[in-house]
């Protein structure tokens, strides 16, 4: 770790009381914020939140304890940013599954002290000759995370390029959960999807969701907010988002669970994945100097039961 990098960093974007940068796991730089409504850690590494805890909440977000911090490798949890493609390479699957910005160093470009404290923090990613190999175009990559009550991630998106190119992406949001019995995820009932774990089949989300098995699916056509409704935790997680019609619901389940190194054999009955994503038919097409923002808010608050605390 380069302490005078850290130094420099502290020096240029840390905000006193506020926003300080530190060494995280793995030696990782991490960026944290802890403001009057909440706390957050950002790592440089992928532009990847990993947690969030609003004041009075427990933490919002699932991070694997299996998880690798290494550069060059994925950080199974938080929030990692997969783009330009989501899963796999539409064509050649010898590249990295969810593009190559969630393996990549980013650098902090701004930081910034709200007048209603809440603390802001922008992590960028340009083209290099490194990305180039994978993917031939310009770009810059910039994630803008407001920390407060509620945490704001804004992925900005420009073409820098002399010619158009096409993205997906996703903000591949991991959510900690009491167990997959104890939620609900509402939001989706009607809506298309294609079911990864029967062969891509498209079907139609009878009711609200429950996770009771592997669950890979791609939500087409819908810009709605979501909700984790988590009964074991008394909590719901609102997921609103803007820039994205397609919403990913995840949860790997037994086999696939042990299958993956990073991840705890049993850490399945502990998250679900609801992902703002622009994914198959949802692509983006960028001109030379135009710019997509994918957005994604999300808000905890204290999940009201009905039969107890309103007497009915
Ligand atoms: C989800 C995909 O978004 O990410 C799943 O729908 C995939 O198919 C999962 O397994 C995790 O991907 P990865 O590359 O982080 O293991």
């Amino acid at each position: 770790m380069d302490h005078m990098a850290l130094s420099a960093l502290n020096r240029n974007y840390g905000i006193p009381n506020q926003l300080g940068f530190k060494e995280g796991p793995g030696g990782l730089v991490v960026a944290e914020i802890k403001n009057p409504h909440g706390e957050a850690t950002v790592a440089l590494h992928g532009g990847q939140i990993l947690a969030f805890r609003p004041r009075g909440h427990e933490e919002v977000l699932w991070l694997s304890r299996a998880s690798d911090f290494e550069t060059g490798h994925p950080i199974r949890g938080g929030i990692p940013v997969c783009w330009p493609w989501f899963a796999d390479h539409p064509t050649d699957n010898t590249k990295p599954a969810h593009g190559f910005v969630r393996t990549a160093v980013w650098s902090v470009s701004a930081s910034e002290a709200l007048a209603d404290q809440s603390t802001r923090l922008e992590l960028s990613i340009a083209d290099s000759a490194q990305t180039m190999k994978l993917w031939p175009h310009s770009f810059r990559l910039a994630i803008d995370v407001t920390v407060s009550d509620v945490l704001r991630v804004k992925l900005t998106a420009t073409n820098t390029g002399a010619a158009a190119f096409e993205c997906s992406g996703a903000l591949h949001s991991y959510f900690s959960i009491s167990s997959p019995s104890q939620i609900t995820i509402k939001g989706l009932a009607g809506c298309d999807y294609l079911d990864k774990v029967d062969r891509f089949r498209r079907k139609v989300q009878q009711g609200d969701i429950a996770i009771a098995s592997e669950t890979d699916r791609i939500y087409l056509d819908t810009t709605a907010v979501c909700i984790i409704e988590d009964h074991g935790l008394r909590r719901q997680i609102g997921i609103a988002k803007n820039g994205s019609h397609t919403t990913v619901v995840w949860n790997p389940w037994i086999d696939k669970a042990r299958a993956m190194k990073d991840f705890g054999d049993d850490e399945y009955m502990r998250m679900v994945c609801v992902e703002t994503a622009n994914a198959a038919t949802d692509t983006i097409s960028l001109a030379p100097g135009s710019t997509h923002i994918l957005e994604g808010v999300i808000r905890p608050a204290t999940l009201v039961r009905r039969d107890v605390d309103q007497g009915a």
